[in-house]
């Protein structure tokens, strides 16, 4: 019977391979979420079923376990890709297939698939905020440092554009280290800066050499009060991964942080942690992955199919009161309504809000409008 047969979905993330940690945790905001919907009984009596396999953080293995889902499996949906290369490496597959992946990562936009749900941030979602946020507090001269691949660029070339709409704003460098990097490859990155003597870094470095990075720059006595990293991709797992001495007096913009103080997110990380512990740091990549499931596992209830041209309709417009606030698809470019905050790292390895939106931001994927006055005062300062 038709009607009572599970219904598979793809998951596809690396337990394995430089963006391991991140990953995970994006692959246990999906499996918790559907771990929920199954609880109450699937979408109308149906289980939900992941079929799930590690893609080894690379791009080309991402591409083939994509058409592998889609055509061994018979999947109509993948959940899953952090790195923007593994993104455009599995795009081509679910256009010519005709199927949907949903994305759960911030990323540099410019971009807008028929084929993608994107459910992470957008530029003028956190790298706008961030800007804003560094010029104004600790000067105008930026020193990028990123992963060697193409959403570092891309953000890199976004940060540049904002710092330069600021008095005296300039990237004063820009360095792109391995994506395998470890402590010695940032030497020269560390020796550069030293010599340049920028404001403020940002850094657009990736997953597990992340700690790396932020390591070496401590060990170099570089002092965060006087000239902070601040970042999109550094999240609570990266957090967790250096250890709160080094991370502390560093920024992150994303939407989410596992600090929010509302009942809904209270709630969330309370279920979540009796259900799987400890064993990963809830942060922005994430929430994104588990409210997005719930997004489309009500869109499948609401449209009794996973085809995508039956779901489509039923996705854009919805919306979920996710542990970041009330989200929603927006429906011109796929990509959701989130709410802007600015973190910085405590002593005890936690971020602090020191700026948070009260509306959830319009997604803006191509910066259509942006500007760093009109982001100020959309920002709410809850620093002491
Ligand atoms: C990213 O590659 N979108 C972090």
């Amino acid at each position: 019977m038709a009607h009572t047969d599970p219904i598979k979905v793809g998951v596809l993330y690396s337990e394995t391979g430089v963006t391991s940690s991140i990953e995970s945790s994006q692959r246990f905001g999906t499996l918790f979420a559907i771990g929920q919907v199954n609880e109450e009984g699937g979408v109308d009596g149906r289980e939900i079923v992941p079929v799930f396999y590690d893609a080894h953080s690379e791009p080309a293995r991402y591409a083939a376990l994509a058409e592998r889902l889609i055509t061994a499996d018979n999947v109509k949906v993948i959940f899953g890709c952090y790195m923007s290369s593994t993104r455009k490496a599995v795009i081509p597959v679910v256009e010519r297939w005709n199927r949907l992946l949903f994305y759960a990562t911030l990323y540099e936009g410019f971009e807008c698939s028929d084929h993608l749900i994107y459910t992470g941030a957008a530029p003028n979602q956190n790298s706008v905020q961030l800007a804003e946020y560094m010029t104004s507090k600790f000067g105008p001269r930026v020193y990028m440092v990123g992963s060697n691949y193409i959403y570092p660029y891309e953000s890199n070339r976004i940060m540049a554009d904002l710092v330069s709409q600021c008095p005296g704003g300039q990237k004063v460098g820009e360095r792109y280290v391995p994506l395998d990097a470890t402590e010695r490859d940032f030497d020269e990155v560390l020796a550069d800066i030293r010599n340049v003597q920028p404001d403020f870094i940002f850094s657009t470095v990736v997953g597990n050499s992340t700690q790396c990075f932020y390591r070496a720059y401590a060990d170099a006595g570089f002092d965060p009060a006087k000239m902070p990293i601040g970042s999109l991709t550094t999240s609570e797992v990266e957090v967790a991964q250096m250890g709160a001495v080094v991370a502390e007096g560093h920024y992150t913009s994303a939407p989410y942080f596992q600090t929010i103080q509302t009942e809904a997110n209270i709630s969330c990380l309370a279920k979540f942690r009796e259900r799987f512990g400890d064993s990963v740091a809830p942060n922005a990549c994430w929430e994104a992955a588990y409210f997005q499931f719930h997004i489309f596992a009500r869109a499948l209830r609401a449209s009794g199919s996973d085809d995508i041209d039956a779901l489509m309709p039923c996705l854009l417009g919805s919306s979920f009161d996710a542990p970041q606030g009330t989200v929603r698809i927006e429906a011109s470019n796929h990509h959701a309504y989130l709410y802007p905050r600015i973190g910085r790292v405590n002593s005890e390895g936690r971020f602090a809000i020191v700026r948070e939106t009260r509306e959830a931001i319009y997604p803006d994927p191509y910066l259509v409008a942006h500007d760093l006055s009109s982001t100020a005062s959309q920002m709410t300062s809850v620093e002491n």
